[in-house]
C-alpha cells in the first residue's frame, strides 16, 4: 500500500537572540509578564535589513532535512511552503526557495493557513503522494514575523509572543505491508484532519494590504494600525483550548488508536498555557508533550517541524514512536496529524 512518511527533518533560527528583558527596552512590558502569561523566555529575530527573507532563512533547515532523509535535492518533485510572512505578496516564498535551491521546473506551492499551515502542507503532500502524482515532497514551515510586528507598546500583546524560525520535512512515498494504524509498526503518516471557520477571520488578522480593504488604494490612506497583525488574544485562547483537543481526538478515533498509545505530542506552540490545558483536557502526562515555546516563542507555521527537529536533536523523538501533532491559528484554522516516526 502506498503511503507517505516524514523521512527527514531540519530546522533553524536566525542568530539574533531576543530575551524578554530586551523587549522591555523596546516597549512598555515586563519580562515576568511575558514568562507567566505565555511561558516564553526568548525568541530569535532576523536582522531587519534587506539581506534577510523567509525563503533564505529556510535554506539551512532544508539542507538539514535532505541530509537526514538521505535525499538529494534533485529527487524533490514538489515544494510546499507554509508561511504568513512571505518574501513578497507575490510570487510565493516557494518560488523564491526553489530558485535559491537551483531547482527550476518543479512546482512550488504556498500555503497561508497561519499556525495550521504546516499541517495543511503535510496533508497536501500526503494526498499527492498517495495519488501517485509525486514521490518526494519538500514541506517547509517558516516565518520571519519580526519584520512585520509593531514593536511599540501598542503592539505589545502580539509582538512579545512571536519569533522567527524555519522547519523543513522531506515527505516521501513509502510502500507499507501493514497499513492498519492499530497494528502496524511501520513509519508512515496515518491521517491528517483539517478545519477552518472563516467567520472568525477578524479575530486574528493582518488586514492590510488586502483587497477587502478600502484603504489599500489610495496608499496614503493605509492606516498604520491595520498594517500590523492584530489579535483578540483571549478569544483566540478560548477557541484554541477547545479545538486542539478536539482535533487530536478526531485523529485518534479515525485510526482506532487510544491516546495512551501516543509516544509524543508535538503541538503548535502559541502559549505554554494552551498546551497545558490541552494536556489536562486529555489527561496526558507532561513528559509526553514536547515544548519549545520557552526557547523560540511562537514561530507560527514553523512550530511543528521545528519541534520535530528539536525533539530529534534532544533524543526525545526516535524511530518507531507514534506522534500526534495538533495546531490552531488564524482563519480560524485548526487540525491534527497522526504518524509513526
Ligand atoms: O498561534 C495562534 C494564535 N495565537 C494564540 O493562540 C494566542 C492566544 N492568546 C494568548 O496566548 C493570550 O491571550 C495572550 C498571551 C495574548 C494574553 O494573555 P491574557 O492573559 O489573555 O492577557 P490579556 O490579553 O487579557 O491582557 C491582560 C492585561 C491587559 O491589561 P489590563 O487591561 O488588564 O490592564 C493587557 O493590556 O495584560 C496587558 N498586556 C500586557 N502587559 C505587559 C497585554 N500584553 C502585554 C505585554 N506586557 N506584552
Amino acid at each position: 500500500m502506498i503511503r507517505s512518511r516524514i523521512a527527514g527533518v531540519g530546522a533553524c533560527v536566525p542568530p539574533r537572540e531576543i530575551s524578554n528583558e530586551d523587549l522591555e527596552q523596546m516597549m512598555d512590558t515586563e519580562a515576568d509578564w511575558i514568562l507567566q502569561r505565555s511561558g516564553i523566555r526568548k525568541r530569535y529575530w532576523a536582522e531587519h535589513d534587506d539581506t534577510t527573507s523567509v525563503s533564505k532563512l529556510a535554506l539551512p533547515a532544508v539542507e538539514e532535512a535532505l541530509k537526514a532523509a538521505g535525499v538529494g535535492k534533485q529527487e524533490l518533485d514538489l515544494i510546499i511552503f507554509a508561511t504568513v510572512t512571505p518574501d513578497a505578496l507575490f510570487p510565493g516564498a516557494g518560488c523564491y526557495l526553489q530558485a535559491h535551491m537551483g531547482l527550476p521546473g518543479i512546482p512550488a506551492l504556498d500555503i497561508r493557513q497561519t499556525c495550521t499551515g504546516f499541517l495543511y502542507a503535510l496533508s497536501i503532500a500526503d494526498a499527492y503522494i498517495r495519488a501517485g502524482i509525486h514521490r518526494t515532497v519538500l514541506v517547509v514551515g517558516a516565518e520571519m514575523q519580526s519584520k512585520c510586528l509593531d514593536v511599540s507598546t501598542r503592539g505589545r500583546d502580539m509582538t512579545v509572543l512571536f519569533g522567527d524560525g524555519a522547519g523543513a520535512c522531506i515527505v516521501q512515498r513509502t510502500e507499507v505491508q501493514d497499513a492498519s494504524p492499530a497494528t502496524s509498526r511501520e513509519s508512515f503518516l496515518f491521517s491528517t484532519h483539517l478545519h477552518a471557520d472563516g467567520s472568525h477571520a477578524k479575530d486574528l488578522i493582518w488586514a492590510s494590504p488586502g483587497t477587502a480593504n478600502r484603504i489599500w488604494n489610495p496608499p496614503e490612506l493605509v492606516s498604520e494600525e491595520n498594517s500590523f497583525p492584530q489579535m483578540r488574544g483571549r478569544h483566540v485562547f478560548t477557541h484554541a483550548v477547545k479545538r486542539m483537543p478536539e482535533a487530536a481526538l478526531e485523529a485518534l478515533e479515525a485510526n482506532g488508536v487510544g491516546i495512551e498509545s501516543v509516544d509524543l505530542f508535538v503541538l503548535h506552540q502559541a502559549n505554554k498555557r494552551i498546551n497545558d490545558k490541552f494536556s489536562q483536557a486529555l489527561g496526558i502526562a507532561e513528559e509526553k508533550v514536547f515544548s519549545t515555546i520557552e526557547d523560540f516563542g511562537n514561530t507560527t507555521a514553523a512550530t511543528i517541524p521545528l519541534g520535530l527537529a528539536e525533539a530529534v536533536r534532544r533524543g526525545r523523538l526516535v524511530p518507531g514512536m507514534l506522534v500526534l501533532s495538533a495546531a490552531f491559528g488564524g482563519g480560524f484554522t485548526w487540525g491534527s496529524a497522526l504518524y509513526r516516526w
